[in-house]
């Protein structure tokens, strides 16, 4: 197999987001920085009320899906289809927004910690205008794996093949084949993991620190940072004298243009400008037919 090596580095950077959240946005601060067909990681995580009592009131979205993963905290959303779901720790909601939907995240505490993470992934161009939907992944469904070396692995996408067994998350079937693995690993302990060839693969560390690559040529990837893995078949990471927390997210790449203009992320100007009329006029959350 072929090692994918650790071919670029971004940085998270401070920013806010909704009505004030505070947040570290590394994938998606420019359009150079997403990964197709990953568009955008945000990573909040404060203590403080004040950086997230906020919250994200209602706001539109067309084109994309949006992944909110809760690690502490308690956050509902609801939705123009009179949807809600309750985020506890642990939990996942998988939205895909298709043609529209307008929602709001909230969080349900005053005080404590509000840690978690928003991953936007784009939809193929023939799905951009499908009817809204939503799932939302309690903490049982989503398998945590013991690791022979130590540590564990949560499989929230796609197929986790580790010390000889094969673990499916509970997210499968998607044209854009997510892989989305929460990895914790003690200190200098190894992780390896296929990930499909042609893929676009990248790790977010959000504790400790990895040496990512092959065991003769890896290189450090720090706290805070996206580590966008080059071409090749297999990850391979050792966690730093810190142990390290860290996300795998691989996908199918689209190839397809995009256009985004804040929460509408299509192919074309002419889309953009047709899903802003369609939410002035309340098009954009009309169910067809
Ligand atoms: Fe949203």
């Amino acid at each position: 197999m072929d090692t994918r090596e650790l071919q670029r580095t971004i940085a998270s950077a401070a920013t806010s987001d909704g009505a004030g959240v505070k947040l570290r946005r590394s994938l998606g601060q420019s359009p150079h920085t997403r990964l197709d067909p990953f568009l955008m990681l945000d990573e909040f995580s404060s203590f403080d009320a004040n950086d997230y009592i906020a919250g994200f009131p209602a706001h539109p979205h067309r084109g994309f899906e949006t992944v909110t993963y809760l690690l502490d905290g308690h956050m509902l959303h609801e939705d123009h289809l009179g949807n809600r779901g309750d985020l506890k720790s642990g939990a996942v909601q998988w939205m895909s927004a298709g043609r529209g939907i307008i929602h709001s995240e909230m969080p349900q505490q005053e005080r404590g910690r509000m840690r978690g993470f928003q991953l936007w992934i784009n939809l193929p161009a023939r799905e951009k205008m499908k009817p809204a939907g939503y799932r939302d992944i309690d903490p049982a469904e989503i398998p945590a794996v013991a690791l022979h070396g130590g540590g564990r692995a949560k499989v929230i996408a796609g197929t986790l093949q580790v010390d000889g067994q094969s673990v499916a998350g509970p997210i499968q079937g998607l044209a854009t084949e997510p892989l989305y693995l929460d990895v914790e690993l003690p200190a200098g302990a190894a992780f390896t993991q296929p990930v499909a060839r042609g893929h676009n693969a990248f790790i977010y560390v959000f504790e400790g620190s990895l040496t990512v690559g092959a065991a003769a040529t890896g290189r450090a990837l720090a706290t805070h940072s996206a580590g966008v893995l080059g071409p090749g078949d297999l990850t391979e990471v050792v966690a730093g004298a810190e142990g390290a927390r860290f996300l795998l997210l691989a996908g199918r790449p689209l190839g397809e243009p995009v256009v985004q203009h804040g929460p509408f992320v299509m192919n074309t100007r002419e889309e953009i400008e047709q899903a802003i009329r369609d939410y002035n006029s309340g098009e954009l959350t009309r169910t067809p037919g």
